[in-house]
């Protein structure tokens, strides 16, 4: 199974609070987003290979450590997810991103694809899909599903905020993919909405409703 790691470095639940607020306006919702995104994006990079190499510095000879292995690649969730793109582009900047459009069907909650761009090296490397809110879990599935038929196979999941059944469902349809979040919250309400959350990410992010 899975990991679900639940990144809670104080910065990263003291902004989560702002973001949280209703009375957080756009522009500092989406500064905030952005600096949560790249504090995560520091966590979930804890784990990735490093290799040695001999450097010269002015005085000697050293042993230094530089990644290795596969390199990286962004997939955000559109739209909400192009909201923490930049804050991990910031640490990565030699990630290529890959789009998958996906929203939510109001009525049946069912995850409706409309766009998907893929970098052309996508399954040579190891993927990161960005999306704010993990509610029913269906788009997080429906993007790594995508991924997965054009024959990707490393691939990670990041969003701020979780619901336990979003979890569970993404850990039964993809128990090899592991979950990073800010918070997990308590439960979705009738609408498929994270209670306690923080309303809907992308009219939060781009000041629609
Ligand atoms: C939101 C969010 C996720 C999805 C989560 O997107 O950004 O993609 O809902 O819900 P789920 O886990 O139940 O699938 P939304 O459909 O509102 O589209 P948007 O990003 O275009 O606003
Ligand atoms: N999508 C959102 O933007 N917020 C939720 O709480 C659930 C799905």
């Amino acid at each position: 199974m899975a990991k679900l790691v639940v990144c809670d470095h104080p910065l990263i639940q003291h902004k989560l609070t702002f973001i949280r607020d209703v009375r957080t306006n756009t522009k500092d919702f989406r500064e905030l987003v952005d600096e949560v995104a790249t504090l995560m994006a520091y966590e979930i990079t804890r784990d990735i290979p490093l290799e040695s190499i001999t450097v010269q510095t002015p005085v000697a000879e050293t042993e230094g450590k530089v990644i290795s292995g596969r390199m990286l690649g962004l997939i955000p969730i559109l739209r909400a997810g192009l909201g923490m793109l930049d804050g991990v582009v910031k640490l990565l900047p030699a990630a290529k991103v890959g789009h998958v459009g996906l929203f939510r069907d109001p009525e049946t909650l069912q995850p409706v694809e409309y766009y998907t761009k893929l970098p052309t090296d996508v399954t040579e490397r190891e993927l990161i899909v960005i999306d704010p809110m993990l509610a029913t879990g269906g788009s997080a599935i429906a993007a790594i599903d995508v991924l997965k038929k054009r024959g990707c196979t490393q691939i990670k999941m990041m969003n701020l905020i979780a619901a336990p059944e979003g979890v569970k469902a993404v850990q039964d349809a993809h128990p090899d993919v592991d979950i990073y979040v800010a918070a997990l919250d308590e439960r979705l309400d009738d609408h498929g909405y994270i209670i306690p959350g923080l309303g809907d990410a992308g009219d939060r992010l781009y000041g629609t409703k």
